[in-house]
């Protein structure tokens, strides 16, 4: 069976943009792929962050990805920093990685640019993602668009390390949606949705009661012109809000136009929220319902599977890069 891995950070204030980006994959590939997911703690690390507030991020951050569907059952799901293989992997993978490949990286530049601190753990960033993914030698990593740019890093890296040291990694493919891959911003519809946008007006987080997301959607910079279409570059909110309800309804985006191309913003809009409160209402139901030890106990559980798949795994990447086992 092929293997999914997929990490997201606990830094609170997870979205929609998240959610229809990677999260709703994460789920539904659990019925077809052995499917691995973590909390990288330790890339959160890489800013400026509070440590009592990572572990309670590490929990909610659990807590959502139950309620919206990962099911323990079927997946493994722990946290980065319970394993080590991730750290020591990253350490070999280092010793491969370009400078002039990491310094690249669009993430990196647009972190040091808005205000991070540059050390050295933000500049390696892209490499502890691939020791991620490579140390359960996954095939397909369900992600975003943001993230396509570390996935080639990653291919970079199996590839390099198979040539040097023998067949061991697969070198692993994105799995992107084909709508919202790239959820952009309400308040600014030409970038990203983003966790750590100043403006909670910005995104609609995943727990939001309908009320807050229906003022999102209705405060949702837009444009002068009335017609609703789909049309990325002049009119990015409305095509926006268009990929966001075709994802939450299914419905293709052509048939939303026919349907709402006419009617106004104000009915168009209030029939994006409908749909965005129809799809995250059970997860915020479920979501209040979890208790933070069960939680615990299922990130130790998952912690255990995932430290003895990765030692296994470890031992054949320390015999051929010629580290001691003893
Ligand atoms: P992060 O919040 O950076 O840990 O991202 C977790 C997952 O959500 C990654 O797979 C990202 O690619 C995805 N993601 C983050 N922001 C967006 C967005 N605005 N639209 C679609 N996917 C996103
Ligand atoms: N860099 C990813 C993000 O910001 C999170 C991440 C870390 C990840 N390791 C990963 C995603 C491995 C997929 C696979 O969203």
């Amino acid at each position: 069976m092929q293997r999914i891995f997929s990490g997201v950070q606990p830094t609170g204030n997870i979205h929609l943009g998240n959610y229809l980006g990677a999260f709703r994959n994460w789920v539904q590939l659990q019925d077809d792929y052995d499917t691995i997911y973590c909390i990288v703690d330790l890339h959160a690390m890489t800013v400026d962050y509070d440590p009592a507030q990572l572990e309670k991020s590490r929990i909610d951050t659990a807590k959502i990805l139950l309620a919206l569907g990962v099911d323990p059952d079927r997946s493994m799901l722990y946290t980065q920093s319970q394993v080590s293989g991730h750290t020591e992997l990253a350490w070999i993978l280092g010793t491969m990685a370009p400078m002039g490949v990491l310094s690249r990286m669009t993430q990196f530049k647009e972190k040091t640019a808005t205000g991070a601190a540059s050390n050295l753990g933000l500049y390696s960033y892209p490499v502890l993602m691939a020791a991620d993914i490579l140390l359960h030698r996954a095939h397909l990593v369900p992600v975003g668009d943001d993230q396509r740019q570390h996935i080639e890093v990653t291919r970079d890296l199996a590839e390099r390390f198979n040539n040097k040291f023998g067949d061991i990694f697969p070198v692993p493919d994105g799995y992107v949606p084909k709508t919202s891959a790239r959820v952009m911003s309400l308040t600014e519809p030409t970038s990203k949705m983003s966790k750590s946008d100043q403006s909670p007006k910005s995104r609609i987080a995943l727990l939001d009661n309908p009320d807050v997301i229906r003022k999102r959607i209705r405060s949702a910079v837009t444009d002068s012109d009335p017609e609703v279409r789909y049309d990325p570059e002049t009119k990015p909110g409305i095509s926006n809000l268009l990929e966001i309800m075709s994802s939450c309804t299914g419905s293709k985006v052509d048939s939303l136009v026919a349907e709402y191309g006419s009617s106004g913003y104000g009915v168009f809009k209030d029939a994006v929220a409908d749909a965005v409160i129809a799809e995250l209402a059970p997860i915020k139901a479920r979501y209040d319902d979890l208790k933070s030890d069960d939680v615990r106990d299922v990130l130790s559980a998952g912690g255990h599977k995932a430290r003895e798949s990765a030692d296994g795994y470890m031992k054949e990447v320390r015999r051929v890069t010629g580290i001691t086992g003893y």
